[in-house]
């Protein structure tokens, strides 16, 4: 239907935020923008006009005469255009994943041609578009958390120098919490690691195979799925089939938004051949942008076989194992039902193959399936999805490029000791200026980090604050926090909200504004030894986001009080649930996940990052649990970056706890991962255990635990010592695997010692083993038959997510280049 509508095109030529809230509270929120009227579409969503947002601030002008007919919806119809950095602050319900899809069709008038708009996009930070043009209509979907420390997601937009940018309207959609992958299965195979919490994704295809393109009609998500046919490389080697959708069952733990019943009711299957021995494989191509890391979702659900089992075949990402022999019917102990899966794919060459086929050997009948397959790309270390240049993380404010100036000319001028004090001087004078600016100018964007701040009155942290900054990300996570925020969530620091105290200074619970809970660090600000930690523990901290390691919040960077403000764990330190207190003794396997749980945290430390971190200070104490016992490490204060590509090791003076010092760094003073893995034994031993690393109360040949402990270990007999509560609960398999991989941990130089990645498999082999050992009493049967290794097959997990909706989106449109690389998860580390 062709129909005309009026495009408005509003001006904003001042830079202003635009508040809207979310109506109703719950939860998705979709804005018409430019429009003035609410606009309801037949696929249930309702759009609001952004002109009548409860709490907005600006002021526009419709322009006349700008009619201009489109096909498309009435969506469309308005835009809004900004000619300078604007941002919209939207409110959502509630914390968790989201949706963010932005709507760009590039109408044009006599004013203005918005196919030469060129601009960039951010949300929360995280760089979305990067100096981007579209001569199309383009829907653009991202999955973006909400929620830490704040219900506001800031979406801000900033044209390219001399040109304006543009936005037709935005979804953002709340996702049910086990929508999300927690855990993603490596490609080649390995074990599953934990997918990147707190990045950013964009959805790059998503596909109904063997199916019709479905649309926001057809999806609780409003999601858009495509067909497959354009991608198969060879079309004649797929069949199409389909069944009822209504027969597709959804089994308990499996979100019914992970893919609407219709994608799984459609599947490919491979194409009789009529052939004797039916050999090839079904494949499918997809352009991506290379370097970057992606989320590859496939879609099973098997209503092609007449029994459970019939189904066997192996699935193939770049030429590379993702699944073996994979049993689809094993998953699911019935037919008809959704299974899905997630890989972890680094697209060097900027393509992803799926190929699925029938494995080399095979009883059953040989034949494959896909029902559905969606790719996300993960934004890189940096929280860039498209970068190009630099600055593209940073929408050029003008404060901060002056300080950047700043700090340029402070770090070079730093080492010339005669003109430090002029330098400090200038820093300080400039630093000033710059805070002025920023504070009175746009707080909330500049959320982004200035951690230099902290104590710069002070002489002799000037120049090293300066080059430190240099040193900062561009983008970080955590929110700077008013002092006064922070007093009051904590009461103005009652002591009866104290939570411990350590080396830094003393940790109360407090609640935010927002309801959040959260534990604050308070420093002692005299102490120069603190400052350093701080400002480690910011650095580091701030670039990391793992669901094994603590979250910094946000942290206060008045002169004169070093606060940082974290998740709160409700279960506190692991050492509290293993000896000293009443708290009730934990299982084996509980301790075991709990080891797992830091051993994922350390190796994401270790690899998970472009620059190696080493902790340095890894014990019982900075190994946190929340309310679930989930384990999660802390206290970054000690941390350093590791050995460059060309070093073995970083010289530094030795710092740790007595009792887990790696012995070699101890001696030769040179740190390398490999004493985070000694500390990791020790660890291990006091979890065994249930005893201090040191305790000078007992005999002197148990005082130390490595030493009592390896003593036992090396006769086979560790089960002497450990924990009273542990006797008969665990399985000897169990303990022997655990036992030789602390063993191995403990070895006396760093080159015996295995890396946390296999520290990490092994444990979950006994995390495995002693699973099989309890299923086996609770059978009664005396079979002694182990399992065999974990076979890298997810199990149904609860989680998921999905959904999006890419009205007349060209695909390999959005696909933009990047040269950022990121190595977000390599288990086999490097
Ligand atoms: C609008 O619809 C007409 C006829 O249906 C088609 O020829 C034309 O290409 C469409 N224009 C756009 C911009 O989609
Ligand atoms: C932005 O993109 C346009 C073309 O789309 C290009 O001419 C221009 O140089 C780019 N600007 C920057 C800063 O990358
Ligand atoms: C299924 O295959 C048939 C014949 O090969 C084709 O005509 C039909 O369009 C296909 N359906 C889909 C949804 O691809
Ligand atoms: C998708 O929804 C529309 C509108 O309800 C419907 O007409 C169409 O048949 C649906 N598509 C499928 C494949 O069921
Ligand atoms: C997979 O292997 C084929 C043949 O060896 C090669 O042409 C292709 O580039 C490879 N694809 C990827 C994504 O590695
Ligand atoms: C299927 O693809 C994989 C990976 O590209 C390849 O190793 C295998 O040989 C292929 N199988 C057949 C039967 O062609």
């Amino acid at each position: 239907m062709l129909t005309t509508f009026k495009a408005y095109f509003f001006i904003l030529s001042i830079h202003k935020l635009l508040a809207i809230t979310a109506l109703p509270p719950s939860h998705n929120l979709f804005i018409n923008c430019g429009a003035n009227t609410p606009l309801q579409l037949p696929d249930g969503r309702s759009f609001l006009p952004d002109s009548q947002a409860p709490h907005s601030s600006f002021s526009f002008t419709p322009s006349s005469n700008n009619v201009l007919s489109s096909n498309s919806s009435q969506l469309y119809g308005t835009v809004r255009v900004f000619t300078q950095p604007t941002e919209y602050k939207l409110k959502v319900g509630n914390n968790g994943r989201h949706f963010l899809r932005l709507h760009f069709h590039p109408l044009s008038s006599s004013l203005f041609n918005l196919k030469f708009a060129a601009f960039s996009v951010t949300a929360d930070g995280f760089t979305l578009l990067h100096n981007f043009s579209c001569s199309r209509g383009v829907v653009k979907e991202y999955v973006v958390e909400v929620g830490l420390g704040s219900l506001t997601m800031v979406l801000a937009f900033s044209p390219s120098h001399g040109s304006i940018a543009f936005i037709n309207a935005v979804e953002v959609i709340s996702l049910p919490d086990l929508l999300f992958p927690s855990t993603a299965f490596p490609v080649p195979q390995g074990p599953a690691i934990d997918a990147p919490i707190g990045a950013v994704l964009e959805t790059f295809y998503r596909i109904n195979a063997g199916g019709p393109v479905l649309d926001s009609r057809n999806d609780s998500l409003w999601r858009v799925w495509l067909n497959d046919q354009e991608f198969l490389v060879i079309p004649s080697s797929a069949r199409n089939v389909s069944t009822d959708p209504n027969a597709i069952v959804y089994p308990s733990g499996v979100s019914e938004e992970a893919a609407p019943g219709l994608v799984y009711a459609t599947a490919q299957e491979m194409a009789d051949a009529n052939v004797g021995n039916q050999k090839f494989n079904v494949s499918w191509l997809f352009d991506v942008d290379s370097g970057f890391d992606y989320l590859v979702r496939l879609h099973f659900c098997d209503f092609v076989s007449i029994a459970l089992h019939h189904l066997i075949f192996n699935v193939y990402i770049n030429n590379q194992s993702a699944l073996n022999s994979f049993d689809l019917s094993s998953k699911t102990m019935r037919l008809s039902t959704v299974y899905f899966v997630d890989f972890l794919v680094n697209a060097e060459f900027g393509k992803v193959l799926v190929q699925i086929g029938p494995p080399e050997i095979s009883s059953t009948p040989p034949n494959a399936i896909l029902n559905g397959l969606e790719i996300f790309k993960i934004s890189d270390s940096e929280g860039n999805l498209d970068a190009s240049s630099d600055e593209s993380s940073v929408i050029v404010m003008e404060g901060k490029k002056s300080k950047r100036k700043v700090i340029a000319i402070v770090a070079c001028l730093g080492g010339v000791l005669v003109l430090g004090f002029l330098v400090a001087a200038a820093f300080l004078l400039c630093f000033r200026i710059w805070r002025k600016k920023a504070t009175q100018g746009n707080a909330t964007w500049l959320a982004s980090p200035m951690p230099i701040s902290i104590n710069v009155g002070n002489s002799e942290t000037r120049v090293s604050a300066g080059s430190f900054a240099s040193s900062v990300p561009s983008h970080v996570f955590s929110q700077v926090l008013a002092f006064s925020e922070i007093r009051e969530a904590t009461k103005n620091f009652d002591e009866s909200l104290i939570l411990g105290v350590g080396g830094f200074g003393k940790v109360y619970k407090g609640v935010l504004e927002n309801g959040v809970v959260v534990a604050v660090k308070r420093g002692n600000p005299r102490s120069q030894q603190g400052l350093v930690e701080f400002r480690t523990e910011i650095e580091m901290l701030s670039k990391l986001r793992h669901r094994h390691l603590v979250s910094l919040i946000g942290y206060c960077q008045e002169p004169n009080e070093m606060v940082l403000v974290y998740e709160f764990m409700a279960g506190g330190p692991l050492r509290k649930h293993l000896y000293g207190s009443d708290l009730p003794a934990l299982s084996w396997k509980q301790r075991l996940e709990i080891c797992i749980g830091a051993a994922k945290g350390l190796h994401y430390l270790h690899t998970g990052t472009a620059e190696m971190i080493i902790h340095r200070d890894v014990k019982t104490t900075n190994i946190l649990l929340d309310e679930n016992l989930t384990a999660k490490v802390a206290d970054f204060g000690l941390s350093r970056l590791g050995p460059t590509l060309d070093q073995t090791h970083v010289s530094t003076v030795v710092k740790g706890s007595f009792g887990y010092l790696d012995p070699e760094y101890f001696r030769r003073q040179q740190l390398t991962q490999k004493s985070d893995v000694y500390s990791f034994g020790v660890v291990l031993m006091e979890v065994l255990c249930a005893r201090p690393a040191i305790n000078p109360t007992l005999p002197r040949e148990q005082v130390n635990i490595v030493e009592w402990a390896m003593h036992w270990q090396k006769r086979g007999q560790l089960e002497r010592i450990i924990d009273p509560h542990l006797v008969d609960s665990v399985s000897v398999d169990s303990l022997k695997k655990y036992g030789e991989t602390a063993e191995k941990c403990l070895g006396e130089h760093g080159i015996e010692r295995p890396t946390m990645g296999d520290v990490l498999w092994n444990l979950e082999y006994a995390l495995q083993l002693q699973e099989s050992f309890t299923r086996e009493v609770r059978n009664e049967s005396s079979s002694n038959c182990i399992p065999e290794l974990p076979e890298w097959i997810p199990p149904v997990r609860h989680t998921e997510y999905d959904s999006f909706s890419n009205v007349n989106a060209d695909v390999s449109d959005t696909a933009t280049s990047s040269r950022l690389f990121s190595q977000l998860m390599d288990p086999k580390g490097r």
